[in-house]
């Protein structure tokens, strides 16, 4: 069973999660998009084209399928479309990423190199887990959220779908982070954030509350 990426945006992310599927020995058909316009992003990696074709024809052949892109809710919308298709979600792993044995982890979700996954910890379908993130003991990430580079949730941290935590921020033990909820680069997150709201700073501060 092969792996089609399925490229969101510029594509930058698909080649990190391409490389990662390589390097974990998954077998990778090649990149696709849902639009028939798109075109292939500049990496060494074979081109598909549009996954209309394949809908049309049913799509149950036997691959896999990862929604590749940074924002969190064209890879919900994407996923969502090929789970809709009656295709398979398939998870990939980096070989030097750190997963307990213990840990669960959804489809279509994305454990990149560096990444740490504790003791415990559930990660939802569509999850990004970026280089050199970690989800410590017991924490949860739910459905197409994304950890950036460097994040770290200390113990117990739980966060709803679709949260956003950026590069370096950290999010202290046992913490709540209510769905969509954002975490500037850099942050300390000291308290519970409620839904849809954005947080900066050391100590975290609301900047925005309610959706971008
Ligand atoms: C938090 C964030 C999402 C806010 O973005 P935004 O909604 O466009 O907000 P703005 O840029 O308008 O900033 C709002 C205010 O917060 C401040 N601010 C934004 N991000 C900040 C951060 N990470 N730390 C401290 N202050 C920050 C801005 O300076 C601005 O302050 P001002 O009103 O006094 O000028 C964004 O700045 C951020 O940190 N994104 C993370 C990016 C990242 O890690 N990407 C990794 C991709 S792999």
């Amino acid at each position: 069973m092969a792996l089609i990426i399925v490229v969101g945006g510029s594509g930058q992310h698909a080649s990190v999660v391409y490389e990662a599927a390589v390097l974990s020995g998954m077998a990778v058909a090649g990149l696709a998009a849902m639009d028939a316009a798109a075109v292939a992003p500049a990496f060494d990696c074979p081109w598909l084209g549009s996954l209309g074709a394949i809908a049309d024809g049913g799509i149950a052949r036997g691959d896999r399928f990862i929604a590749a892109c940074g924002s969190n809710a064209l890879r919900r919308e994407i996923s969502e479309t090929l789970l809709a298709w009656g295709a398979e979600l398939a998870s990939v792993v980096h070989p030097a990423a750190i997963v307990s044995p213990s840990a669960c982890i959804g489809a279509g979700t994305a454990v990149l190199a560096g990444a740490i996954i504790g003791p415990r910890a559930v990660l939802g379908c569509g999850v990004i887990v970026n280089h050199a993130a970690s989800v410590d003991h017991d924490g949860a990430v739910g459905d197409y959220g994304n950890l950036c580079p460097g994040a770290r949730l200390a113990g117990g941290v739980r966060m709803a779908p679709g949260g956003f935590v950026g590069i370096n921020a950290a999010v202290l033990p046992g913490l709540y982070l209510a769905e969509n909820a954002v975490v500037g680069a850099g942050a300390v997150v000291t308290r519970d954030v409620a839904a849809d709201d954005t947080v900066v700073g050391i100590p975290a501060v609301s900047v925005r509350r309610g959706r971008p």
